[in-house]
């Protein structure tokens, strides 16, 4: 197969959603559909044991949730899937937002009882900051929940996305029968599900105008779907490929992952429509996918996976190119040449070694501790650097001393390499030296996971103390002076503190302090991210 084709046929991507909206069972069902497992219940019954992709952490199994993304490749009509988990319980992390860097496209889960839920809002932010294409699957049909075209408009009220209802239906709520293609203008009525959606679902197709439909289903369900797709013929959103492409219509599907209801027809709409691997942008223009040379760039680090082996795993999102085994490749951040031995790719549940991997495919690389997260690996004869990732600001900070302050070496050893690997963001107080730090994160749960790793990782156990604060700003003063405790006004109504740049920030309670500041300080501009400064 040439380059051209294998970029085609990949479909890269991620599933966000709120936690309980059914991630996980579409993912599995997914798998079930491309042949990947042969029993759907195998990756659900491992949530309360064990969970067989990310098994990594002990903090997963203790927890019962995935602090870690992971990545599953499977076929499926033709197309080669990249899955890349993203965490979806309430206390997610940066590592959330930065798996989003590096997939095409999004799958958005909403339960159809619930609507847009908080944790949608956020992730769904970061989609549409990138633009890219997000397909809407509608979960939970087979229950009681809000009438479809409630759900439609939430979201374009909520996220002020368009939505183009691929399929709608048929039957009255809670009691669905089936659902209607529009774009094949057929109904595909489900069976029975006798098997707690192990295995897939029978079902049968009628044309619109085929007369058995109206048996089949009733004239009364007849009738109201044809009031339906009226409506929306007339008032709904006009099909527009090109908004889908840009992110801006989200083509709206209607099932149950539970019951294998509509999810094979999404899966294979979504793959007739998602888009392969994008070009992308660097210090050299734009990067086809079908360039010849080689390029990736790191989007996650994780250490540690398989507690038999410490190992240290980065994973790269391949460009451009194509990916061999053992191919020495330039490391734009080091200006080193580096030889990738024993690449690691995930396929349905295992690990295995890969000789080869194309542009679209995640690829985790043994890491000596020379990678940070978004890094770029190119091929030695072409150059460059991947735009930088943008940074999320912090919204939890907390104060960490090693209880013991003989292991301060140990202590300063994993804070630098949880921070370089990006789980933490790391501050220092002014004049507090190096006894103790303070952390910022995306996500409470970090703060466990934090402990959990010093003290496994570098067998230091450490008090932890929250603070009170919710917003970092970087501050700098338009004439070009220096922001010091001393020359801000109100500094002690939050923590003054420095990053690892020395750049001066603040942290406060909430954005009626930062209100303080600001009529205070005329001079003083305030950044969210110390990208802005
Ligand atoms: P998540 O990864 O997004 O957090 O959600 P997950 O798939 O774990 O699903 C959350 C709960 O919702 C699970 O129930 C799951 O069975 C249920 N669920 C998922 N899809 C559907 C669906 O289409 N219809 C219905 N009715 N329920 C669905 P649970 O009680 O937490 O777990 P379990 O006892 O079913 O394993």
């Amino acid at each position: 197969m040439t380059l051209t084709e294998e970029i085609a046929k990949r479909r890269t991507f991620a599933i966000i959603s709120h936690p309980d909206a059914g991630k996980t069972t579409l993912t599995e069902k997914l798998l079930l559909y491309g042949g990947a497992i042969h029993l759907a219940g195998s990756i659900k019954s491992r949530k309360t044991q064990r969970h067989a992709v990310s098994d990594w952490m002990e903090i997963e199994k203790q927890r019962g949730i995935s602090v870690t993304s992971s990545v599953l490749q499977f076929d499926y009509a033709g197309c080669r899937i990249n899955i890349l988990d993203t965490p979806g319980h309430q206390d997610f992390s940066e590592d959330t937002y930065r798996t989003l860097m590096a997939v095409d496209s999004a799958v958005m889960i909403l339960d159809a009882a619930k609507g847009v839920e908080a944790q949608t809002k956020k992730l769904f932010k970061v989609c549409r900051e990138r633009r890219i294409p997000i397909f809407t699957f509608i979960n939970k049909l087979d229950r009681y929940g809000k009438i479809p075209l409630d759900l439609t408009d939430e979201l374009e009220n909520v996220l002020g996305i368009r939505a183009y209802p691929m399929n709608w239906p048929v039957g009255v709520d809670g009691k669905y029968l089936g659902v209607f293609d529009r774009r094949k203008n057929q109904v595909e009525l489900f069976a029975e599900d006798t098997t707690h959606g192990q295995k897939e679902r029978a079902s049968e197709t009628f044309a619109a105008d085929d007369p058995q439909l109206v048996e089949r289903i009733g004239q009364d369900n007849f009738d109201a779907l044809q009031d339906d797709l009226l409506l929306l013929d007339e008032a709904g959103e006009v099909w527009d490929k090109s908004k889908v492409d840009a992110g801006e219509l989200t083509p709206t599907f209607f099932g149950s992952a539970m019951t294998n209801f509509g999810v094979q027809n999404f899966l294979e709409e979504y793959l007739r429509l998602a888009p392969p691997p994008a070009p992308r942008l660097s210090s050299d223009g734009i990067i086809e996918p079908e360039d010849e040379k080689f390029s990736a760039f790191v989007f996650k680090i994780q250490a540690n996976m398989n507690p038999a082996h410490r190992d240290r795993l980065a994973f790269i999102r391949i460009c451009s190119g194509k990916f061999e085994r053992n191919m020495n490749v330039w490391h734009a951040q080091t200006d080193k040449l580096i030889k990738l031995a024993q690449p690691q790719q995930f396929l349905a549940q295992d690990r295995q070694i890969i000789d080869e991997a194309f542009p679209g495919d995640i690829v985790g690389l043994f890491d000596p501790g020379i990678f940070g997260i978004g890094d770029t690996l190119t091929d030695t004869a072409h150059k460059f650097k991947f735009e930088d990732f943008p940074t999320f600001p912090p919204e939890k900070f907390a104060r960490v001393q090693a209880k013991d302050t003989m292991k301060r070496k140990q202590f300063a050893k994993g804070i630098d390499q949880l921070t370089q690997e990006g789980a933490i963001q790391l501050f220092n107080q002014v004049g507090a030296g190096t006894e103790s730090y303070v952390v910022g994160t995306v996500g409470t749960l970090q703060f466990e996971v934090l402990q959990y790793r010093l003290k496994s990782e570098y067998g230091v156990d450490v008090l932890l103390t929250m603070l009170p604060f919710e917003v970092a700003r970087w501050l700098k003063f338009n004439d070009g002076t220096k922001v010091t405790p001393a020359s801000l006004r109100g500094a002690d109504r939050g923590l003054f503190v420095l990053d690892r740049d020395e750049n001066p920030v603040l942290l406060v309670e909430n954005e009626w302090a930062l209100g303080w500041i600001r009529d205070n300080n005329p001079k003083l501009e305030m950044f969210a991210t110390p990208a802005e400064l």
